[in-house]
């Protein structure tokens, strides 16, 4: 039997840690070590309901254990080879997930129109600046070949069709490695605050999602913590797969307002 569990942030903070050192005292004095495969892994992504583990064989989800409800699941699945459904978020063949504290999906609001300072009047809709959407983001603009450029607040501008090679091994920067030697360093991955000032300041906070009014161009506008433009990505009205992707899975299907859109 493998017990998975999450040595997340959100989980140790909610006590993981002494459910897993009960669980591994109880396997090591039961005669149960060898048998048993205790690992921690990073976020299972079910932060709500943390501290988590999941048990196989089988795929049992746990929520909000303490090391007082640890032993019996362990029981449970040891002696008599059946979860404790009471502890559980998920296992297979449920419909859908069994949590306390689901949180609402968050999508990003239909464009309104606006009258901005810098892109005057357009139609504007914020979307995700967690890394686990920009990243992806960036993977998708080195794909398509629509004539799409990303400018710099300095007014640099770089064509992903030049993009040659995206690196995000480093705990919070994203590099683009472009022709000709051209590199641009994106922060998009969560900045602790034992970090250097200067990178939780540059963090990319606001990604938002525009069409101009006037020449129908769309884009993508980047600003950091502080709301200063980290750089704005144009895509040309042409560009139909980069414009369908950015709504479909970057803005989880926002519409624009077209009552609105029209009217302006
Ligand atoms: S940190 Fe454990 S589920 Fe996210």
């Amino acid at each position: 039997m493998n017990i998975l569990f999450c040595d997340g942030g959100s989980c140790r903070k909610a006590g993981s840690e002494p459910v897993i050192r009960e669980a591994r005292a109880y396997l090591r004095n039961n005669g149960l070590w060898d048998k048993t495969h205790t690992i921690k892994t990073r976020c299972n992504g079910r932060c709500e309901d943390a501290p988590t583990c999941i048990v196989q064989k089988g795929n049992y989800w746990y929520k909000k254990l303490t090391a007082n409800t640890i032993i019996p699941v362990l029981k449970s699945h040891l002696i008599h080879n059946k979860p404790i459904e009471d502890h559980l978020i998920y296992q297979d063949g449920w419909e859908s997930l069994l949590s306390d504290d689901e949180r609402p999906e968050i999508t990003p609001k239909p464009f309104q129109y606006k009258i901005d300072d810098q892109l005057e009047r357009c139609m504007l809709t914020k979307g995700f600046s967690s890394d686990q959407y920009l990243y992806p983001l960036f993977l998708f603009l080195k794909t398509v070949n629509e004539n799409i450029s990303l400018v710099l607040a300095n007014g640099e501008r770089y064509f992903f069709s030049e993009l040659q090679d995206i690196e995000y091994t480093s705990t919070y920067t994203v590099t683009l490695h472009f022709k000709d030697n051209r590199v641009i360093h994106l922060i998009i991955g969560s900045v602790s605050k034992e970090e250097p000032l200067e990178a939780i300041q540059k963090k990319i906070t606001s990604t938002e999602y525009f069409i101009l009014e006037e020449t129908n161009l769309r884009g993508i506008r980047f600003k950091d913590k502080l709301t200063r433009l980290c750089g704005m990505v144009y895509i040309p009205e042409t560009a139909t797969k980069t414009w369908e992707y950015c709504l479909n899975i970057q803005l989880k299907g926002a519409t624009v307002n077209e009552k609105e859109y029209f009217n302006a």
